[in-house]
This record gives C-alpha cells, sequence and structure tokens, in this order.
C-alpha cells in the first residue's frame, strides 16, 4: 500500500485524482495525497476544509476482492485505522461514531468517504477519502462548524508531523486490510467497537426518509446498525446519521 503515491501540493480533491488513476486500470493500494485541496468533499454532498498543512487528506484506490454489499466493511476498516493511529501515534482517546465520523470529546476530528465503483454485482474499485483535522488551530475553522469540529493539535496541545503520521496510518491500514482479506470482518468489528460513540445510548437517527428517537444497541455481524425505538421495536439501518445524544 502506497507504494504508487502521488502527491500533489494542491489539488481540487484528492478523490477526483483516485478516480482518475483507477480508470487508467491504477492498482490497489494506490495513494493520492495532497497539501491543500480547494474543493474538498465530505460526505452528503458537504464541502470540506482542507487548508494547506492542516491535515492528511487522502484517497486511496482499493481494489478489493469482495461482493459489494460489503463495502459499507470498508469504511468501518478504515475509521479504526485512523482511530487506532490516533491512540497509539498521537495519545488520544479518539471515538467513532457510526459509520465513519471520529470523533474527539464529541467534536469531529477526522472523516471518511468511500465511493464505490460497482458493475455486474462485482466491485472494479473503492476510492476511500480520508480527511483528518491535525494542525488547526480553533479559530482556523470556518465559523459554522467551530462548535462541532476540532483537531488533534485542538484536543492534544500538540502539532504533528504529517508525514510520520500518514506512514502509521499507512502501515496501520495494510496490516488491518489483511487480517480483514485473511479472517472477514469480525475482528475488525471488535476493534471498531473498543471505539464506539454512544453504544448503549439515546440518540437521534436521522435517514432519507425521516428522524426519530432510539437507543444505539451496537453493530450486526455485517457491520449495520442496530437500533430500538422508543416502543421497543429493533431495525437495522445500512445508511443513516446519528444526530446527537439524550
Ligand atoms: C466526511 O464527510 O466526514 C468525509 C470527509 C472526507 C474528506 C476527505 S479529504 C481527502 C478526500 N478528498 C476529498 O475531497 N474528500 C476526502
Amino acid at each position: 500500500l502506497g507504494q504508487r503515491l502521488h502527491h500533489y501540493s494542491s489539488v481540487g480533491s484528492t478523490q477526483l485524482h483516485a478516480h482518475e488513476f483507477a480508470q487508467q486500470n491504477a492498482e490497489h493500494g494506490t495513494v493520492v495525497l495532497a497539501d491543500e485541496q480547494t474543493r474538498g468533499r465530505g460526505r452528503l454532498n458537504r464541502s470540506w476544509h482542507s487548508r494547506k498543512g492542516e491535515g492528511v487528506w487522502m484517497s486511496m484506490l482499493l481494489r478489493p476482492e469482495i461482493e459489494p454489499h460489503r463495502a459499507p466493511q470498508m469504511t468501518l476498516l478504515a475509521a479504526t485505522v485512523l482511530a487506532e493511529v490516533l491512540k497509539t501515534h498521537c495519545g488520544m482517546k479518539p471515538q467513532i461514531k457510526w459509520p465513519n465520523d471520529i470523533l474527539s470529546n464529541g467534536k469531529k476530528l477526522a472523516g471518511i468517504l468511500t465511493e464505490l465503483q460497482a458493475e455486474h454485482d462485482q466491485i472494479q474499485y473503492i476510492v476511500l477519502g480520508t480527511g483528518i483535522n491535525v494542525n488547526h488551530e480553533a479559530e482556523h475553522f470556518p465559523e459554522e462548524i467551530q462548535s462541532i469540529a476540532t483537531s488533534v493539535r485542538n484536543e492534544t496541545g500538540q502539532s504533528f508531523e504529517l508525514t510520520p503520521f500518514i506512514q502509521a496510518l499507512l502501515q496501520t491500514f495494510e496490516k488491518r486490510y489483511e487480517e480483514y482479506m485473511e479472517h472477514g470482518f469480525q475482528r475488525i468489528k471488535l476493534r471498531w467497537e473498543a471505539f464506539a460513540y454512544r453504544i448503549g445510548e439515546r440518540v437521534v437517527v436521522k435517514t432519507a426518509k425521516r428522524e426519530w428517537r432510539a437507543l444505539l444497541l451496537g453493530i450486526e455481524p455485517d457491520g449495520a446498525l442496530k437500533v430500538c425505538d422508543e416502543d421497543g421495536k429493533e431495525e437495522i439501518l445500512y445508511s443513516a446519521e446519528i444526530k446527537w445524544g439524550k
């Protein structure tokens, strides 16, 4: 992984470059990194603030030989890798909000954007984008996200060099990816659960259709989220947003 690393000083979005490489048949493990993104993208069409040198803006091309319905497990895998590295490399206590937000003290520290290209029920490739706020000072975030976003520096009082941090990420990712390919999702699930945010607590869940209060029960063997509503009815969700607690 990362044998083919393309490092740019400024791009629109590393995701777009990774898609282009994928379409030119670039190999599994190709990594696109940028010091700055001018059009960083988040989930749900949001923009992702990615200033020069302040964080890790990276997209990885994966060609896993798994069925498309397992692709979301890649997101959970990536989230555990981020949480693990933030813990071991930066001494933090990160939490993962299902499926893929990395939080510290309830504020968002990093996010993952997984884009799947599948044909005839086969994965062509996955572009796994990772954005980690590393060296931002709190006031550098746009005003509208100041109360919900944070950075490693903000949380630890320390700045981190990005290169060793990225190396640790790639190494850990490679290890966990092999573990996943060899043993399946079960072990990754256990790792994910060790960082899980608000499992066993009351939250508000939002899907495209509705928003309701629920108890977060945990994740299923396939990585889906299990919740229970106020009438005790259990549901398994493949796509949803956990909004807040209480
Ligand atoms: C989220 O909404 O939480 C996901 C954010 C993903 C941001 C990363 S930064 C590197 C890559 N390039 C992008 O444009 N987005 C992802």
